[in-house]
């Protein structure tokens, strides 16, 4: 990066001319441009106007002198860390030297200085100050990241709430033709089957029995599709709520997998609105669907618990365990669409467990006062 193309600029404080014009001869250059003060006064008023890489200051001075105006240097805001190197007489005394220090000098100098100790010196601070512009102006580009980046999270998140609310819709649209169209032309089906079985002759028993098998297969479609109706759209989550629907999901998922599912509620369920319902719902079918794929557990526990104005829901499995690496993959969606619809409720997520210690899936949201 070369943001260092612009000059250091270097502050010289000294009554006398002759002095002034030889550091500057000395110290001007490619990278370092040098300004003249004649007096502590005139020094202030420089370093109101611009910010310095280093200030040579004399230490005797008629007015203000050398020690009174490093003071003041250090007491405004603009200049309060710029180093100050004092230009002290050849014979000054150790007192004086210590009130350079006091006054917030970083090093001193005994006139006349050597060119080239000067000439290091200087060039130390310029190379700080020219670090320290490139530190500033990597920070001041971090923060713009850093806003983008917040605000494309915040578009991301949006998204999602959109796209999940899209989702339900669709699935309700879905479940909804599928259970009218498919249901009925099924019931259809079903009712002109046992209209033809009837009046069948009695002595074709092979017919009878093809007839048997058939109406039982459309029994178990039947059965399918008001599953996967119920699935999409759980129509008992809208009528009976979200404690009916965990009883009945749990239920559903023991006769599936063959796994003990208990649950937990307490008697008493406050008021979900739809929103907050589906989203403890949908939660717990993916936490169910993840036992049910990757666990091997025997044993799941449900808990569904009012803590305060906060509705929690615990999966519990006595499975394997998840991997740590699961947890925080980009890629487990399953488990970040988990998240993303506690977040977008105001409520926390997290999963955890260990190595044959089973999983505990907990998510909490806010009741709302709305
Ligand atoms: N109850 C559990 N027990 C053990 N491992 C689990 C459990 N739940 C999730 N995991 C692990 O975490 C991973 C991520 O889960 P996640 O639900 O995000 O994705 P997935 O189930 O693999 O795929 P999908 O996107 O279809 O849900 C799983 O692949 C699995 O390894
Ligand atoms: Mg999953």
């Amino acid at each position: 990066m070369n943001s260092t193309s612009s000059k250091a600029h270097i502050l010289v404080v000294d009554d006398d001319a002759k002095n002034r014009i030889a550091l500057k001869a000395l110290l001007e250059g490619a990278n370092q441009d040098v300004v003249l003060a004649d007096s502590g006064e005139e020094a202030l008023r420089c370093v109101l106007k611009q910010d310095f890489a280093v200030i040579l200051l004399d230490a005797r001075m008629p007015g203000i002198d050398g020690f009174e105006t490093a003071r003041l240097i250090r007491e405004r805001e603009r200049s309060r860390h710029t180093p100050i190197i004092f230009l002290t007489g050849a014979f000054e005394d150790v007192r004086s030297i210590f009130r350079g220090y006091e006054a917030g000098a970083v090093d001193y100098i005994a006139k006349p200085p050597v060119p080239e100790v000067l000439q290091s010196k200087i060039a130390v601070f310029v190379q700080l100050f020219d670090k320290n512009a490139i530190l500033i102006q990597e920070i001041a580009e971090r923060k713009v990241i850093e806003e983008q980046l917040r605000t494309s999270a915040a578009s991301l998140r949006a998204l999602t709430a959109r796209l999940q609310s899209v989702r339900e819709e669709e699935w309700t649209r879905i479940s909804r033709e599928i259970h009218d169209e498919l249901g009925q032309a099924l019931t259809g089906l079903k009712m002109d089957l046992s209209w033809v079985a009837a009046r069948l002759p009695t002595d074709l028993a092979t017919l009878a029995l093809k007839f048997d098998s058939m109406s039982a297969t459309i029994d178990k479609t039947i059965q399918s599709v008001r599953k996967i109706a119920s699935w999409l759209r759980p129509e008992i989550l809208e009528q009976m709520g979200l404690a009916a629907a965990i009883d009945w999901q749990a239920k559903e998922f023991r006769k599936r997998t063959g796994i003990r599912c208990s649950i937990s509620m307490p008697p008493e369920q406050a008021l979900l609105d739809r929103e907050r319902s589906i989203a403890m719902f949908r939660i717990l079918q993916e936490s169910l669907t993840n036992i049910a794929r990757h666990a091997q557990a025997t044993r799941v526990e449900v808990t569904l618990r009012n803590k305060a104005n906060l509705l929690e829901l615990i999966v519990q499995d006595n499975g394997t365990g998840i991997d740590e690496s699961a947890v925080s993959s980009p890629t487990s969606l399953g488990l970040l669409g988990m998240a993303e619809r506690a977040r977008l409720l105001g409520g926390t997520f997290d999963v955890g467990g260990g190595r044959n210690r089973g999983t505990k899936v907990r998510v909490s949201i806010p009741l709302g006062m709305d």
